[in-house]
């Protein structure tokens, strides 16, 4: 089974890698889809997030990083993916991605599977990391090292 793990990735998390990790060992080939989103001011360019990625995951065979603008589901379809995979933090996350997957099933019959993130990722997120970055703190232990080296250098 081909699943798309889909998201901004700006910058790739912890918690974000621990999903794609189980995936990949749940499913046969797991494609990570970096979202161009237009109306959003990335921190990083979607080609470093996609390269920051690749380093991250350079060691799981059936791991690939892929990007795309416009609907998900139009870019599952061209993919011949099977199933979108999720990874859900906390009942937080649960209405805005209950919505998006019953959205993603409506528009193209899509199928979401959901992976609950272990409980020591379930309070990071790409924006705390940015804020958190943005006052000086340190955010090493939040993100991979490869995205703590990006961000020390500028
Ligand atoms: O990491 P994020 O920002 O929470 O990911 C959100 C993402 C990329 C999954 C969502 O914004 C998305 O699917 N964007 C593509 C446009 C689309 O298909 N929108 C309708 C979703 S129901």
């Amino acid at each position: 089974m081909k699943v798309l793990i889909p998201g901004s990735f700006d910058p790739p998390t912890n918690g974000h890698i621990e999903v794609i990790k189980r995936a990949s060992n749940v499913f046969d080939e797991v494609f990570v889809g970096v979202v161009v989103n237009p109306q959003k001011d990335p921190m990083f360019e979607v080609a470093e997030r996609k390269k920051m990625l690749s380093e991250i995951l350079v060691d799981i065979s059936n791991v690939n990083i892929e990007s795309f603008e416009g609907l998900l589901v139009d870019f599952a379809k061209k993919m011949k993916i099977n199933a979108i995979v999720k990874g859900l933090r906390a009942m937080t996350d649960f209405d805005y991605e209950f919505q998006m997957a019953q959205m993603n099933f409506n528009l193209a019959d899509f199928e979401t599977i959901f992976i609950p993130a272990s409980p020591e990722y379930g309070y990071v997120s790409s924006s705390m990391v940015k804020e958190i970055y943005s006052y000086g703190g340190d955010v090493s232990a939040l993100v991979p090292s490869v995205v703590v080296e990006r961000l020390n250098n500028g």
